[in-house]
């Protein structure tokens, strides 16, 4: 397998970004740009669905948004996967597959209502109140990558699931069949079917030399 940073490495140089964008993976816990030779603040701090895996992610944030200048914006996209009513009428496969990527949040300690707590996330950084705005993948029409969606999600996380003793569906086989079941049983009970709701926060750090505490 190419190593993630290398796909982004080749697909930025076939974007004409080459000397411009550079990648770094690094445990952010502890990333220091300094150590990469970048002193300079950043314009911009943006994650997709990393700060809810991070220990403790206020902490993590108001360390990252460090890095980041006066008027620059910090930027967070995170995800609430608790819903158990996700069926209309109800689906009940796919309220218990989708009911598996909760319990594996819950297991792991991660809270799978986290994309709710971004406001409190981001004051308790120390940052201003953030705008937000969120949705979640809404159909269920035959055809809909919606079931591509949780039927490769449920099959790529099987392992870790049984690893944590969280209880699959009887009688359905987790594996490459999956996204067709979950079609099929929606298209059977004529459901509109949801997804994860996405939340997605952002604010401008004040333009003063401090930020506020
Ligand atoms: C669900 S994936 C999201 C990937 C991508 N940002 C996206 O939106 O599709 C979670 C990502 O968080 C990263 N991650 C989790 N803990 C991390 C840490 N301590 N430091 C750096 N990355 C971390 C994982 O490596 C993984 O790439």
């Amino acid at each position: 397998m190419i190593p993630p940073q290398d796909v982004a490495r080749q697909r930025a140089t076939s974007g004409g970004y080459t000397g411009i964008v550079t990648f770094t993976n690094v445990d952010l816990a502890e990333f220091d740009p300094a150590e990469f030779g970048d002193t300079r603040p950043f314009d911009a701090l943006v994650g997709r669905f990393v700060l809810q895996y991070l220990p403790d992610p206020a902490a993590a944030l108001r360390r990252l948004a460090g890095f980041v200048r006066p008027g620059g914006i910090v930027v967070m996209h995170d995800m609430d996967a608790s819903n158990p009513d996700v069926s209309f009428p109800r689906c009940q496969l796919w309220n218990d597959c989708y009911a598996l990527l909760g319990a594996l949040f819950r297991a792991h300690g991660i809270a799978p209502d986290f994309g709710r707590h971004l406001t409190r996330v981001f004051l308790d950084a120390g940052l201003p109140w953030p705008d937000v705005e969120s949705g979640a993948m809404t159909g269920g029409k035959p055809g809909s990558t919606a079931f591509a969606w949780l039927g490769s999600a449920v099959q790529a996380v099987e392992p870790l699931l049984l690893q944590a003793g969280v209880a699959l569906p009887e009688g359905i086989a987790i594996d490459g069949s999956l996204t067709a079941t979950l079609e099929r049983a929606v298209r059977e009970s004529r459901s509109m079917i949801l997804g994860n709701t996405h939340y997605g926060a952002w604010t401008h750090l004040d333009d003063g030399p401090h930020r506020s505490e």
